[in-house]
């Protein structure tokens, strides 16, 4: 029962792991394209430095799709998927993302 668990659980952080590798390579370009101008990963620029944004997953794609203040809305800029790969962008470059797992308990 315990190792069934422990398998389950090591699968999904694996898949957790690999969409982010996947996803860093657009997100890059995006990143580039759209957010450079204002976001750094680790210095305050126009907006919030990446490594200190909220670490909330939902939060962030939040902020992405409706923005506030100076920060602009992406909802009809980009899809779903581009906006997922922003957001497991950010957090790859904040600390805790060395361990995926660690911060968010494999709930993706
Ligand atoms: C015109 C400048 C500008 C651009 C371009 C921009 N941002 Fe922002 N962003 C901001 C500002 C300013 C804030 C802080 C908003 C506030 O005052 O609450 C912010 C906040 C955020 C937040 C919330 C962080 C937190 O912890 O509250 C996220 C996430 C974010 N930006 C992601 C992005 C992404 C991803 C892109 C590119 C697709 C992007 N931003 C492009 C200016 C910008």
């Amino acid at each position: 029962m315990k190792k069934t668990f422990l398998l389950i659980a090591a699968a999904a952080c694996f898949g957790f792991t690999a969409q982010v590798a996947m996803a860093e390579i657009n997100a890059d370009k995006i990143y580039s394209k759209k957010c450079k101008m204002c976001h750094k990963f680790d210095k305050k620029k126009v907006g919030p430095a990446f490594k200190d944004m909220h670490k909330d997953p939902a939060v962030l794609k939040a902020m992405i799709q409706n923005g506030r203040k100076m920060m602009p809305k992406f909802k009809r800029k980009l899809n779903e998927e581009q906006i997922n790969a922003m957001v497991a962008f950010i957090q790859s470059k904040q600390p805790a993302a060395a361990n995926p797992c660690a911060m968010n308990p494999c709930s993706k």
